[in-house]
């Protein structure tokens, strides 16, 4: 059975002559439309858990380029925050959160079934978007995966070299592992009601897989993934999941069978054409232009996606950035962008 939606057909392994198309951080910064609504909620985090608002800055980007996808409006730190952890944004900073390094700090975290007190405006916004999103456009619930949540509660922001996380992993590894478990138990119970809710399709972001080595990647990137995965699969199998071990390199070869995911969504550190040969031949890719090229714009932008669309045409792809947009973005770069992956 076919269905209307580009991407549901994309991700059932389908290569259709135009790829769908949509873009990281979609709704954000480089939008006018994105920083009024921002400023009318008071801050991110107000922005994040008002679902009237939330639902309003994932509709932006759908009104002005009619993406073929919408991504919930939301982050992948509320996870941590509704297990308990202190969050708050650092303007022109980023995130900082109170950290987790000991047994007694992990115990003082919520048990998994109290994240939903926390979470329900998030599920708000997915029902309000699931009646409110074009018919043809498909609804993308997120999650952030366990090693990279992980590296952010360690921590308590975010790190060049994910220093503190890798330390703890070392030093105490039962507190790592038992920390890894409970974001992983925590992010299924997330996805799950995102999909009651009417998200059609999961994306687990993965972005400081790349600072993982040898049996420490398949421990602590795909692994966990690989469960996710797998306990979703079991209460929704025709969900599917896109997963995005950032930074893989060669490593994103293999990623779908090992994680179980229909979409391997690669960044731009890798080419087209080794990405076509090694990883879409065992199915649905998403990427992975440079962001830089929302910046910049000109030539180069319409040479590399016309390049890139050709070089991922032979199988099922999801034509995305590498990464997330940048606020000092043009807009008009995006619609130039879009017009070429439709229009060639
Ligand atoms: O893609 C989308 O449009 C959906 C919403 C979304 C956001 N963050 C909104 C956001 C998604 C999917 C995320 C994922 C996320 N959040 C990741 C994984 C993807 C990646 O970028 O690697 C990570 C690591 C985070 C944590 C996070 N949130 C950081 C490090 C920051 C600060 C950096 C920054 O860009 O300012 C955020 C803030 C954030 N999350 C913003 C948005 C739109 C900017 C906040 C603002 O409006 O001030």
């Amino acid at each position: 059975m076919t269905t209307q939606k580009t991407i549901l057909r994309a991700l059932a392994g389908e290569a259709l002559p135009t790829p769908p198309i949509w873009m990281m951080r979609q709704a954000g910064r480089y939008l006018p439309e994105y920083r009024a609504t921002r400023a009318q909620a008071g801050d991110f985090l107000s922005l994040c858990y008002n679902p009237d608002l939330a639902a309003e800055v994932t509709l932006q980007p759908i009104r002005r380029y009619g993406f073929d996808a919408a991504i919930l409006f939301a982050d992948i730190l509320l996870v941590p925050q509704a297990l308990g952890a202190d969050l708050w944004f650092v303007t022109g900073e980023g995130p900082r959160l109170s950290t987790i390094t000991t047994q007694a700090e992990l115990d003082q975290l919520k048990p998994v079934d109290a994240i939903h007190d926390t979470l329900a405006p998030v599920y708000e916004t997915v029902r309000i978007l699931a009646r409110e999103l074009p018919k043809e456009t498909t609804l993308i619930g997120f999650a952030g995966a366990p090693w990279t949540v992980a590296t952010y509660m360690i921590a308590g922001q975010g790190t060049p070299d994910q220093g503190p996380a890798h330390a703890l992993k070392a030093e105490n590894r039962a507190v790592f592992d038992a920390l890894l478990a409970r974001i992983t138990e925590a992010t299924i119970a997330y996805l799950s009601h995102q999909i009651d809710a009417g998200a059609e399709v999961v994306k687990l972001f993965d972005s400081w897989a790349g600072s993982l080595q040898d049996a420490d990647f398949q421990r602590y990137s795909i692994a966990p993934m690989q469960q996710i995965t797998q306990a979703l699969k079991a209460r929704y199998p025709d969900v599917p999941v896109i997963a995005f071990p950032r930074g893989a390199g060669l490593r994103y070869a293999g990623a779908h069978a090992a994680i179980g995911a229909e979409c391997i969504a690669v960044d731009d550190a890798v080419s087209s054409s080794w990405v076509a040969k090694h990883v879409q031949n065992s199915g649905c890719v998403q990427g992975h232009l440079k962001s830089s090229h929302m910046v910049t714009g000109g030539d180069a932008l319409v040479t590399e996606t016309r390049a890139m669309v050709q070089a991922l045409s032979g199988g099922p792809h999801i034509f995305n950035l590498g990464h997330g947009i940048t606020p000092d973005a043009d807009p008009d770069n995006v619609q130039r962008m879009i017009d070429t992956v439709r229009g060639g």
